[in-house]
């Protein structure tokens, strides 16, 4: 009797699972088969603004703040994302003499020059936690003293153009419209709904929700050993590229970093210290492009879809090396804090575009602006050297 009980439930068992794979299977294949129509070229090589998008900023822009305060530690405003800083270290970006013709704009005119930068490595986290916790990793490059009329008017950053990336491929939501609903339930706490915001399936975000659960990876074994992604479109002259800072160990002196001890909150200094600091060991990566091709389903306005590396393969522009330096004191931490990096801190050559971009602008503007009015009497009172504006411009020469 009790044989026959058991199997009779291992056959149920079997059938169950059997058709848990099945119906797994075919929702796979269906997804495939509609994301393969749906994401078929060709597209647009022009932005499209949504007449929504204004009134959109301007209250992304309040939730921003209102996340800013509510994180704040003891003593400082941070940054409303990548709040945590692994170090700010200086670097040389070198245009690769033999750049192709068509690639030849703005910061990369000129073969063989090189720009003096500041590169600060980041957890992507609204407040700082234990650099073991998945998280996206970021890297914003700032070119120094580069000449010419930038796209922000602020005296402050004239002289500068920055590269703002994070180390995952796609953006976890498409437009303006979508980054308001999404901000507002996660600012509420709302995770679910931040994906799901209503009973009607027409709203629904399931594929979002995938990048969003991907771009939170376990943490790379140093910040120098992971691949940084501008994830939204930019122009190069009259192209439409999107770009990328990929590590390229065979550009340095060969070097094996010691294993780190993860379980340390802040292993990701840690490793950049051992590195730079005490094993003078420098570190390596490429810059490169991806131009857009339009007759591909390679979009403007949609940063969630990655655009295929095989129709338009990324190329190099330009050689990054950060030589090894002591960066770990108060003075260049506090700096690097003060730091403003921002995409539309750069050339009319390198134009940020896309409605994420555009989003980028007014936000990144309104949030530095804010932490550093309310950081600034703390600054007077704890650092023997307060950092001001004009400090920044004269640290960063
Ligand atoms: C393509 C997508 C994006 C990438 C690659 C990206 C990457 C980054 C990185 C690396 C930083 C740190 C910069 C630093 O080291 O100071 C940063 C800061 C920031 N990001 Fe983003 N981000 C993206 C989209 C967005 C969006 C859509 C928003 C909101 C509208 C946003 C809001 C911010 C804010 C407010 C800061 C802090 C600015 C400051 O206080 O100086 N980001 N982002």
């Amino acid at each position: 009797m009790l044989k026959r009980f058991w199997l009779w439930l291992g056959r149920l068992l079997g059938k169950l699972l059997f058709t848990v794979v099945l119906v797994g299977l075919v929702g796979w294949g269906l997804g495939e088969a509609y994301y393969a129509w749906k994401f078929s070229g060709p597209v647009s090589t022009q932005e499209q603004i949504a007449p929504d998008e204004k009134a959109l900023t301007r209250l992304i822009i309040e939730d921003a703040v209102r996340i800013v305060e509510q994180h704040r530690d003891n003593t400082r405003v941070l940054r409303d994302a990548h709040a945590k800083a692994h170090g700010c270290v200086k670097a040389e970006v070198q245009v690769l003499d033999t750049l192709d013709e068509s690639l030849r704009q703005g910061v990369f005119s000129e073969p063989g020059h090189t720009w003096q930068a500041w590169m600060r490595l980041s957890n992507g986290n609204a407040y700082p936690q234990f650099d073991r916790a998945r998280d996206a990793r970021g890297m914003a490059i700032k070119l120094l003293d580069v000449p010419g009329k930038k796209l922000m008017k602020s005296p402050v950053h004239a002289g500068e153009q920055d590269f703002v990336m994070f180390n995952h491929p796609a953006f976890f939501v498409r437009d303006v419209a979508e980054y308001r609903t999404n901000f507002a339930a996660q600012a509420d706490g709302k995770k679910v709904q931040a994906f799901f915001p209503s009973w009607d399936p027409r709203t629904w975000e399931a594929r979002h929700l995938i990048i969003a659960l991907k771009t939170l990876a376990p943490a790379p074994e140093s910040p120098v050993a992971t691949t940084y992604n501008s994830i939204a479109p930019f122009k190069l002259g009259e192209l439409n590229i999107k770009y990328r800072v990929v590590p390229a160990p065979q550009n340095c002196p060969p070097y094996e970093l010691p294993e780190q001890n993860t379980d340390l909150p802040n292993f990701l200094r840690n490793a950049l210290y051992q590195q730079l600091s005490l094993d003078r060991a420098p570190a390596c990566f490429e810059l490169q492009v991806q131009k857009q091709n339009a007759q591909y389903y390679m979009p403007i306005e949609d940063p969630t879809v990655e655009w295929s590396e095989k129709i338009s393969p990324f190329e190099s522009v330009a050689r990054i090396t950060v030589q090894p330096q002591d960066f770990d004191s108060r003075e260049q931490n506090l700096f690097c804090d003060n730091l403003s990096f921002n995409p539309w801190h750069a050339l009319p050559e390198h134009r940020p575009i896309g409605g994420i971009n555009r989003l980028r602008k007014s936000v990144y503007e309104a949030v530095s602006a804010y932490r550093h009015q309310r950081n600034a009497p703390a600054l007077a009172n704890a650092a023997p050297q307060p950092v001001t504006q004009e400090t920044e411009v004269e640290l960063s020469q």
